[in-house]
């Protein structure tokens, strides 16, 4: 570890804290959207906190996002960042266990099996989930029983949690992981999950029973997902739209095809990767509608606009229809802007690497160098609730994205508001760029490849449940709990429902 001294003018200040190891844990474990805003006002867009013993040196902003997201590969590393908390859940030999040109062609396979045609059979069979589980889960009896004005109630987070595990499996993960999960499934979800904490990431190796559970449930769900290759060896399952089916076609560019364990280490991945990420957006989705039947009402009008039937119901949609339907997109686009579930992106530093003028300039011809055993953070929790970049940025407010105008002039500020002057966020500031303040799916070479299939999800999920229910709350939308991986939203989360008219 280097000395990090706030008195070197070379480092970024390190932000005041009284316990010398812990730092600033507590601030940035309890919100670190509020601890960084604080921390900006006193030392920049660049500042290092310590948080137990690691120095995470923080760049905020498009261009502290750059920074982070577009860091160059011999500088820094998301596998030394990441490994000791991903590799124990997803399995070796996979993801941050390898190399990174290894994980950039695992990206491609996984890639090839996200195809449109994929997509495409997986509309019908999300919709035909979200049918069942309303039909069927007691939370919802109300609807399937009770009379048309009578109200029942939700608690948003957890069935989201479910129906999110159920399209999941339905489409990507196989029939077979769908079949499971009534029984042993669902039991090595839970554990492996316990050992996916904010704490693992902390202190990787605790002689806690939760970590040793973690490592039970690891090894019986790769085993698993190997064994379901094994017996699909006696049928031709070329042609399943599930991952298990494209990533048996796959080979690295050497020739050599992905191991049953790699393809079974990557199907965990892909299950923690997207479970959590969608359910926590899928709930905040819901109780914003909730909290705004004038938007939910005006959702259940674009299906209605798009797919009423001369008999006065609501058809099926396909793919194609989905991806054109803007107030669905905007409602979307616009919880992952409020609610990004991720909301620090973090590498470890591996040679020491300077921060650029134009982000962090403490003297005329200084610049800070981040030493190497440092980590940098980039926060688009933060670069997408910044007021300086965007109106009412704390406001949920979808329509601001389909604004006749252009989102740029809607959605962003394009003028300063002190001085009047016109301000150039770079380039297509909601691009998919690195320098981009819109980022819940992360930039560069690591990010994600699971957007399409999420608002796929997502799409089919939310607008099937708007079609069939009415919603309200009785209390304000929950604050975000951040002690968790992902940002969820504090516990009750309970939404008010009743049928809708055309049932
Ligand atoms: C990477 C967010 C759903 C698979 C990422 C990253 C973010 C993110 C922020 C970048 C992490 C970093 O740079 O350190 C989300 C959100 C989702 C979502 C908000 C849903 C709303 C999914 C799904 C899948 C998936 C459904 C799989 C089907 C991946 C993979 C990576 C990734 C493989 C790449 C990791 C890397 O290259 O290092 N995701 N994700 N994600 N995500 Fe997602």
């Amino acid at each position: 570890w280097q000395v990090v001294s706030p008195k070197d003018p070379n480092v970024p200040p390190v932000v005041f804290h009284w316990i010398p190891i812990f730092g600033s844990a507590a601030q940035y474990g309890h919100d670190p959207i509020n601890f960084f805003f604080k921390c900006r006002e006193k030392y920049g867009d660049v500042f290092t906190f310590i948080l137990f013993g690691r120095k995470m040196t923080v760049a905020l902003g498009p261009k502290g996002n750059h920074f982070v997201t577009g860091g160059k590969l011999s500088e820094v590393s998301a596998e030394e960042a990441y490994t000791h908390l991903t590799t124990p859940v997803f399995g070796k030999d996979v993801v941050y266990d390898v190399p990174n040109h290894i994980l950039m062609e695992q990206k491609r396979f996984v890639k090839f099996g996200l195809s449109v045609e994929n997509f495409r059979a997986y509309v019908g069979l999300i919709e035909d989930e979200v049918e069942t589980y309303l039909n069927n889960d007691p939370s919802f009896t109300v609807y399937g029983l009770g009379d048309i004005n009578e109200w029942g109630s939700f608690n948003a987070l957890k069935c989201m949690q479910e129906l999110t595990i159920f399209t999941a499996s339905r489409t990507l993960q196989g029939k077979e992981v769908r079949a499971s999960l009534d029984k042993s499934f669902a039991d090595l979800y839970n554990d492996l999950d316990g050992g996916f904490t904010p704490l693992n990431f902390l202190f990787p190796n605790l002689p806690l029973e939760s970590y040793r559970k973690r490592d039970r449930a690891q090894k019986a769900m790769s085993d698993f997902y190997v064994q379901i290759q094994e017996n699909r060896k006696d049928e031709d399952h070329s042609h399943d739209h599930d991952m298990l089916a494209a990533l048996a076609s796959q080979k690295y560019k050497d020739g050599t095809p992905l191991t049953e364990r790699q393809i079974a280490h990557i199907m965990i991945a892909l299950l923690m990767a997207g479970q959590h990420t969608s359910s926590a957006t899928a709930s905040w989705a819901l109780l914003h509608l909730a909290d705004r039947p004038d938007i939910a009402d005006a959702l259940y009008e674009e299906q209605v606009k798009h797919f009423s039937t001369p008999d006065g119901k609501l058809r099926a949609m396909t793919y194609e229809e989905l991806k054109d339907l803007p107030l669905l997109d905007s409602v979307i686009r616009e919880t992952l802007r409020v609610h990004p579930p991720i909301h620090s992106i973090i590498r470890k530093v591996i040679k020491d690497v300077p921060v650029p003028g134009s982000l962090a300039n403490p003297g005329p011809d200084l610049t800070y160098i981040v030493p190497k055993g440092h980590y940098i953070l980039s926060c688009p929790a933060l670069s997408q609730a910044d007021p300086a970049v965007w109106r009412d940025a704390n406001k949920w407010d979808p329509l601001r994205w389909s604004d006749p105008e252009g989102v740029a002039a809607q959605a962003f500020k394009t003028y300063d508001d002190a001085t009047g002057e016109k301000v150039d966020y770079g380039f297509g500031a909601v691009s998919k760029g690195t320098e981009s303040p819109y980022q819940p799916f992360g930039a560069g070479r690591h990010r994600c490849i699971g957007e399409q299939f999420a608002y796929v999800q997502l799409g089919v999920v939310l607008s099937t449940i708007v079609r069939r229910l009415e919603m309200k709350l009785d209390t304000p939308i929950p604050s975000p709990d951040f002690h968790t991986m992902i940002t969820l939203p504090k516990k009750p989360c309970n939404i008010r429902y009743r049928r809708r008219n055309f049932d």
